[in-house]
């Protein structure tokens, strides 16, 4: 079987600190993957680890077969790119780009032309949000910037999306149209790792995961008769 990722006995302490105890898993071609754990526990420490956003204390890291930590930073950055879509805490959209031009953004950095204009183009009106490519983030409700967060994510196809808390903050309405356009996103045989603090969301994963004290657990789920 060949994995999308693999974390293999990751740890990370911030000096006497230890966030992440030896934390392995995997992911598989089209496969969902929900973590769950209290704030604090080490969730995006983890998902920065895995996105190759932040070096781990030790352990390893391969993405799509190969090992990121014996990569040079240039090298890191090019896998980063080709591999990852990130839709974080925080929808960290450009404040003087329009919503069309956000998506955009990891095109410009990698020279993707017109046809990623199309599927921005074609992202966002999937996403209801046709009536507002022009418009800028401060003029944009919550789950819109989020929706335009998410846009940008899947602009390039990522091997790979890592959500932190996507529907954190929505209303339902809005938050279960960001977890359909996420778990999506497997169908096409991308991979999808969601941190949530949504029972309910984390429940529509294939595979649940809990974090507590540094270590990572697999959660059965209770199958009702
Ligand atoms: N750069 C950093 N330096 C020191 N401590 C950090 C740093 N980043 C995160 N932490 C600490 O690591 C712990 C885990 O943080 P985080 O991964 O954000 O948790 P979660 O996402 O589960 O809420 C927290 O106690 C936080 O204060
Ligand atoms: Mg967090």
């Amino acid at each position: 079987m060949k994995y999308l990722l693999e974390v293999r006995e990751v740890s990370k302490s911030y000096g006497e600190e230890r966030i992440l105890d030896a934390v392995s898993l995997v992911l598989e071609p089209g496969k969902s993957l929900a973590i769950t754990g209290q704030s604090g526990g080490g969730k995006t420490t983890l998902l920065s680890i895995i996105g190759l956003l932040q070096q781990a204390t030790s352990g390893a890291v391969i993405v799509d077969g190969c090992d990121a930590g014996g990569l040079e930073p240039s090298r890191q950055a090019a896998l980063r790119s080709a591999c990852f879509g990130f839709v974080f805490q925080r929808a960290r959209l450009i404040h003087s780009l329009t919503a069309l031009e956000n998506v955009l953004v990891p095109a410009w950095l990698t020279r993707a032309g017109k046809a990623a204009e199309v599927r921005a183009r074609e992202l966002l009106g999937r996403f209801g949000l046709e009536e507002r490519l022009h418009y800028r983030p401060q003029e944009l409700s919550i789950g819109q910037l989020r929706r335009v967060a998410l846009a940008r994510a899947l602009l390039l196809k990522p091997k790979v999306i890592l959500a932190d808390e996507p529907t954190n903050d929505l209303d339902p309405a809005i938050a279960a149209e960001v977890a359909d356009c996420l778990l999506e996103t497997c169908g096409s045989g991308a991979g999808l790792i969601l941190v949530t603090h949504d029972p309910g969301l984390a429940a529509r994963a294939d595979i649940n995961l809990h974090l507590q004290q540094g270590c990572l657990f697999e959660q059965r789920r209770t199958v009702h008769a």
